[in-house]
C-alpha cells in the first residue's frame, strides 16, 4: 500500500470513527416520566395531558401511556376515540401501531390501560411479544410519560417503580398531602426510588405550593430517606375545567391562562432535570414492567 492509500485509510477510519460518535451522542435515549399521587383527583390526567403538549413543543417526541385501570381517561381530554389497547396487541387481534392515538401538536397515547392489567399474569411467550411491540415503538420517542392512577395500590406502585423520574401531583389539601406521603413512602421502601418532583396543584399563590413542599420535606425527608425537589404549581384556574368540557388541552384552547403558563415553565424544569438517581433507561422500564420483580 501507497503511503498516499495509507493515509486515505486513515482518513476514512477517522472520519467514520467521528460519525460513530455523533450518531452514539445524538442516540436519544428515552426517558420515562410517571405522574402519581396518593390522593385521586388531584390533577395527574390534565397535568399528563399538558406537560405532553408542552414537551412536544419544545421538540420532544412524546408518548403518553395510559396506565390508570380505574379511570384511564387521557383519551378523553385529548379528545380522541381508542380503537384498542394493549390487551388486544397480547391478543393478536391488534399490531401496536393500529392502537396507537395520535393526539393534538405531535403527541401520541398508548391507551394501555385494561390491557396492562393483564401484564403481572402474562406467559413467558406473552411477555416476550409484549416486549417486541414495545421495543419498535420506543425507537420514535424520546420521553413517555405514564399516567399511573392514584394511591398505593399495586398498578401505581409497579408503574411508578419502573419509571426514571416520578412526578407528585399534590393539593395544598391537608388529606392529599398525607396521601402523597403514603405514596412517597411506599415507592422508597418498595421500589427504592429516592428522588421525588413534587407538583402542586390548584394553588392561589406560588408560597402555597412552597409551604407544602416544606411540609412534606419536615416529615419525608426525615424519616424517608429521600429527596423531594418542588417542580412547580398550577395556579386554581376555571380555564382548566373549560377546557376540560372542551376536550382539548389546556395550553392549546388558553395559552394564555394563568395556568397554561405554568404548565410551560414546569415542562421546561422537567426538561432540564439532572439523570435521574437510578440507573436505568427505557429498555429498562419495560424490564421491570415485564418481569415478576417489576410485578413486587
Ligand atoms: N389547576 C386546576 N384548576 C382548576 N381545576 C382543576 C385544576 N386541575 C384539575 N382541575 C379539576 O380537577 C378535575 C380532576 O382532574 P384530573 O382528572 O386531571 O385528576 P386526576 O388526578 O387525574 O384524577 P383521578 O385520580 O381520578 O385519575 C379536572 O376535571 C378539573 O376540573
Ligand atoms: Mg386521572
Amino acid at each position: 500500500m501507497s503511503s498516499d492509500q495509507a493515509k486515505t485509510l486513515r482518513d476514512l477510519r477517522q472520519q467514520a470513527d467521528a460519525r460513530r460518535r455523533t450518531d452514539q451522542a445524538e442516540t436519544p435515549s428515552t426517558r420515562v416520566i410517571a405522574i402519581t399521587s396518593g390522593k385521586g383527583g388531584v390533577g395527574k390526567t390534565n397535568c399528563v395531558a399538558n406537560l405532553a403538549v408542552e414537551l412536544s413543543r419544545r421538540g420532544r417526541k412524546v408518548l403518553i401511556l395510559d396506565a390508570d385501570l380505574g379511570l384511564a381517561n387521557v383519551d378523553i381530554l385529548l379528545g380522541l376515540a381508542p380503537n384498542g389497547h394493549l390487551g388486544d396487541v397480547l391478543s393478536g387481534i391488534r399490531e401496536i401501531d393500529e392502537i396507537i392515538l395520535h393526539g393534538p401538536e405531535g403527541v401520541d397515547l398508548l391507551p394501555a390501560a385494561s390491557g396492562i392489567a393483564e401484564v403481572t399474569a402474562l406467559s413467558e411467550a406473552q411477555k416476550a411479544r409484549l416486549k417486541m411491540a414495545l421495543e419498535r415503538l420506543r425507537e420514535g420517542y424520546d420521553t413517555l410519560l405514564v399516567d399511573t392512577g392514584a394511591g398505593i395500590s399495586s398498578n401505581v406502585i409497579y408503574f411508578a417503580g419502573a419509571a426514571q423520574d416520578v412526578v407528585v401531583v399534590v393539593t395544598p389539601e391537608p388529606t392529599a398531602l398525607a396521601d402523597a406521603y403514603a405514596v412517597i413512602k411506599v415507592l422508597r421502601n418498595r421500589r427504592k426510588v429516592r428522588r421525588f418532583q413534587l407538583l402542586v396543584n390548584q394553588v392561589h399563590q406560588v408560597s402555597a405550593a412552597e409551604a407544602v413542599h416544606e411540609r412534606l420535606l419536615r416529615v419525608a425527608e426525615r424519616f424517608l430517606d429521600v429527596e423531594i425537589n418542588l417542580l412547580g404549581h398550577i395556579y386554581a384556574d376555571s380555564a382548566v375545567q373549560r377546557a376540560v368540557m372542551e376536550q382539548g388541552p389546556l395550553v392549546q384552547l388558553y395559552p394564555t391562562a394563568p395556568a397554561a403558563r405554568c404548565f410551560a415553565q414546569i415542562a421546561q424544569r422537567l426538561d432540564m432535570l439532572p439523570p435521574p438517581l437510578r440507573d436505568g433507561a427505557v429498555d429498562r422500564f419495560w424490564d421491570h414492567l415485564l418481569t415478576a420483580e417489576g410485578s413486587s
